[in-house]
């Protein structure tokens, strides 16, 4: 059977987007409002969104750099510290601020200077989110130097995760933008309790295509991508249907200037091309009719919030989408995430 030319599925939801702030917010956020109903903001910002005031803030603008026409609701994450104060966290949560908290390890990965240093620090935290239902979300790396980089997601399961898990059994986690067999391993063997979000991008290239030729900037992202077959497991896994695993694009704009040069941020944007990328990776599964448990059920059901009724339509013609987008106010841009390899779906 030929697979269908006109896909409509429930909206999704983006469970994992840096929007940034400013002439950025300014540029990215339409494109992730275009595509999705809700997205999980993520608070790495300069300084971090630590604050139930500070999010609060951070959230008119969000809405305010949204074309009115687009209806986009952005569900706000707290950025754990050393100092995370327990009772912010419950404060916020009750005051319908934050949906959810975010672990960084300290130096992990962009913005990331202020993160944990050791779990132990924000265990009254953990306690207070797991009293109050408040997921954590987890940027899964070790920091260690010694690690190897592409080892890091693998060993912060058993020496991180893994305890976290036991020392708090009520707390729901999310493991984000998995990028390892292990990651999709870990996720699976823990039903109900974990969820895990899935790239577009760490669906559709592994670590080859970063060194392609030579270095390409515009791939480079953290974690990092891995060795083919962990990019089969993840495909395996977000086309399986298991409700654990869910939409997170982790689209994460830098400026051209900031990537192409000797020591480049680490983050891919891909707000404009996002279902266009899973679908085509769904299709090429032969899976498609699973993309809207993925992309607009399961992540809802996770976090406990209703179904969107809107409906989105994806069409079987080559992609097309700029190349670039502009940052107002100046003369810099932001590169468009495009696989190596051909996009078949447009929206
Ligand atoms: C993100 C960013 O730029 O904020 N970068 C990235 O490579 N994914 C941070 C993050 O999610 O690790
Ligand atoms: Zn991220």
């Amino acid at each position: 059977m030929s697979p269908p030319t006109i896909l409509s599925i429930r909206r999704p939801d983006d469970w994992h987007v840096h929007l940034r702030d400013g002439p950025m917010l300014a540029a990215c956020a339409v494109h992730t409002a275009r595509q999705f109903a809700r997205g999980i903001i993520m608070p790495n910002l300069v300084p971090p969104v630590t604050k139930a005031a500070e999010a609060s803030a951070y959230r008119d603008r969000i809405r305010r750099a949204v074309p009115a026409s687009l209806k986009f609701d952005p569900l706000m994450t707290c950025y754990l510290t050393d100092d995370a104060d327990p009772v912010e966290l419950v404060r916020g949560k009750s005051e319908g601020v934050w949906v959810a908290a975010k672990l960084y390890p300290a130096h992990a990965t962009t913005n990331s200077a202020h993160g944990v240093t050791s779990m132990a620090q924000i265990a009254k935290a953990l306690e207070a989110m797991e009293k109050a239902g408040m997921p954590l979300l987890v940027h899964g790396e070790v920091t260690d130097p010694e690690v190897d980089i592409f080892d890091r997601e693998a060993v912060f399961l058993d020496k991180v995760l893994m305890p976290l898990l036991r020392h708090h059994q009520g707390l729901k986690v999310v493991l984000e933008h998995i990028t390892t067999r292990e990651g999709i391993g870990f996720v699976e063997a823990h039903p109900g309790r974990l969820g895990g979000t899935i790239t577009p991008h760490h669906l559709s290239y592994n670590r080859n295509a970063i060194f392609k030729g030579g270095i390409r900037p515009h791939f480079y992202c953290l974690p990092i991508a891995k060795r083919e077959k962990h990019r089969l497991a993840l495909r395996r896994a977000a086309t399986s249907g298991n409700p654990a695993f869910f939409l997170g694009t982790d689209t994460a704009p830098h400026t051209a200037d900031s990537k192409e040069c000797a020591c480049g941020c680490a983050g891919v944007f891909n707000a404009p091309v996002a279902m266009q990328v899973y679908a085509q990776v769904f299709m090429e599964e032969n899976a498609l009719d699973k993309l809207e448990a993925f992309a607009s059920l399961n992540g809802p059901r996770f976090y406990g919030l209703p179904i969107n009724e809107e409906r989105i339509i994806l069409r079987a013609k080559p992609l097309a989408a700029p190349q670039r987008i502009d940052v107002p106010g100046g003369n810099q841009s932001i590169v468009v995430f495009r696989p190596d390899t051909p996009v078949e779906w447009s929206f």
